[in-house]
């Protein structure tokens, strides 16, 4: 058995779980009527609901210990120093540096990084504001009035995400599309109506290799070349690189003036707030963007300076190893209340399962305990009227957050109204749920009474801010990735690696050649995939 399963402060977390057992939330409010408000933290303009899950007033002292023995806060300074704490990369992982004010210094393998960053973040803003003021014109001299971010993975996620949750803030006048899957399609629909003189292509890559991206790249080349009668020297006007392989970027044909860098000591997911921002940049403008760092960057001084107690991250990321650990729960949902989060869930899966999906510690032992959950999740309230009833009556604990606002950006009528009673609603339908005595009382058929019960016991926290803005944004995501990181810290993983992703690019980099050679490619594969491919041959008229 690990070290981890075998140590002092786990063990007594499992001995904490058989006590606290099958304990009803029910009954646990009904003992300890203030816990609804003392079960709270609050911070950085979030407040931090968690009195509605499985724990008692023990339980986050028992969690806590368990980070103290698993040194997640050492793990955690040595992250802000810019210690190499992604070891099978041997690469420090400084997204906190991204946002640190320009009056802060930080000197990592001899570079004072918050110096380059705010180079950089100078760079991207006399951009921004060029494009933005009309300054900035196309090849035929006509302003940019359709920017589409080429890019996929954490070069799409981030991008996207904040996009779409900032669009009231964002220029309407300027369309942003976001071009990523191989899928032709993507590229097809983001141009269809879009006039190549009037496009700006910002392709973000932090390696300027990957498939997906250079493909839509070369194509995108190739429909602006057309579009602007074959001349080369257009491509000056229309392309900018978001990227830390300067060669490729040359190679490709992009000036290496119009690029944007950053450092191998971002992570992919971890870089929205980089110039993988510069999209969200153009559309939101440099103050608003700004707003947003500081956003991001108070959440990581929270993060550093709380103690584990009262900090926000901490907290969540060690209730989420409470229910993947003590209770088996594979999944953790997350449940914007924002029509303008609607691409939040799927950024989190990224920066969740990218991060804590490992099945190795950092040393390489092969771990005998869950790692990270399956992060899913939708905007209420159109989940309630979809999948929520698993989550209310299936057999699966499913803890959930709830991310609310108190005020709405777009006010009409009583929308708010209607849509944060949902959120209340919902929390305390599926920690109280409904009782056979409740339901008698109520005069419900006796055959009906199975079905209409209501288990309760569901775990859920609820977040609220008081409006969605740049800064809350900020907080929001580096809320989440603090999480992870404790999460991480805990299962003693690396959360800055992903080499999962790689075995199935290299199959498919062999693959291709055989899809398109002219003659039937040498037997290679297992059966299945063998006649996957020769069926797909004969589709397109290959022998
Ligand atoms: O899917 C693997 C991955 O490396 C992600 O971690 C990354 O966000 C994405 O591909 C895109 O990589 P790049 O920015 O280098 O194109």
């Amino acid at each position: 058995m690990s070290a981890l399963r075998e140590s002092a402060a786990w063990k007594t977390l499992e001995s904490h779980r058989a006590d606290i057992g099958d304990l009803h939330l029910r009954d646990l409010f009904a003992e300890d009527p203030s816990r609804g408000t003392d079960l709270v933290a609050e911070a950085c303009g979030l407040y931090f609901d968690y009195s509605k899950n499985r724990i008692d007033r023990e339980t986050i002292g028992l969690l806590t210990d368990l980070a103290r023995q698993q040194r997640m806060p050492e793990r955690r300074d040595a992250m802000f120093r810019g210690e190499h704490i992604n070891g099978s990369e041997d690469r420090a992982v400084l997204h906190v540096a991204l946002r640190m004010p320009r009056s802060r210094s930080l000197v990592v393998d001899g570079v004072d990084v918050v110096r380059e960053v705010h180079g950089v973040l100078d760079r991207m803003i006399a951009f921004a504001e060029s494009v933005r003021s009309g300054e900035w014109k196309g090849h035929t001299g006509r302003p940019i009035k359709r920017i589409v971010n080429i890019g996929i993975g954490g070069s799409d996620l981030g991008p996207v995400m904040a996009y779409e949750a900032l669009k009231d803030y964002s220029r309407r006048d300027i369309e942003f599309r976001f071009v990523s899957n191989v899928d032709g399609t993507d590229f097809y629909e983001a141009t269809l109506d879009a006039d190549p003189a009037e496009t700006l292509f910002v392709v973000s890559s932090k390696t300027f290799t990957t498939l997906e991206t250079m493909a839509n790249a070369h194509t995108a080349r190739e429909w602006l070349l057309d579009g602007l009668g074959g001349d080369e020297s257009a491509i000056a006007k229309h392309f900018v690189a978001v990227s830390t392989n300067a060669d490729g970027v040359a190679g490709f044909g992009i000036d290496t003036a119009n690029m944007f860098g950053f450092w191998e000591w971002v992570g992919g997911r971890y870089s929205m707030d980089s110039a993988i921002g510069l999209s969200t940049m153009l559309a939101i403008g440099p103050d608003r963007f700004n707003e947003m760092l500081e956003g991001f960057h108070e959440m990581d001084q929270h993060f550093l300076e709380t103690k584990l107690e009262t900090n926000l991250p901490a907290i969540h990321g060690l209730l989420t190893v409470w229910y993947r650990n003590f209770f088996e729960a594979e999944t953790h949902a997350v449940f914007p209340y924002s029509e303008y989060l609607h691409r939040f869930p799927a950024y989190l899966q990224q920066l969740t399962m990218e991060s804590n999906g490992k099945g190795v510690t950092c040393a390489g032992e092969r771990v005998d305990y869950g790692t990270g959950a399956i992060f899913w999740g939708e905007p209420g309230t159109n989940g309630q009227h979809s999948f929520y009833q698993l989550v209310h009556q299936g057999t699966e604990l499913i803890p959930a957050d709830f991310i609310g606002f108190n005020h709405a950006l777009n006010p009409l009528g009583d929308h708010q109204d209607l849509l944060v009673s949902n959120v209340f609603a919902q929390t305390e339908a599926l920690a109280f749920g409904k009782t056979v005595e409740q339901l008698k009382a109520e005069g419900v058929e006796d055959r009906l009474i199975p079905h209409k019960t209501f288990l309760g016991n569901r775990p859920t926290s609820t977040i609220m801010a008081d409006r969605l803005t740049p800064r809350t944004l900020g907080t929001l995501v580096a809320f989440y990735e603090h999480s992870v990181f404790t999460q991480g810290a805990i299962w003693e993983i690396d959360s800055f690696d992903q080499w999962g992703v790689e075995l199935g690019k290299a199959l498919a980099q062999a693959i291709i050649p055989e899809l398109q050679s002219e003659t039937p490619p040498e037997p290679a594969h297992d059966s299945s995939t063998g006649e996957l491919i020769r069926r797909y041959r004969r589709a397109n008229g290959r022998q």
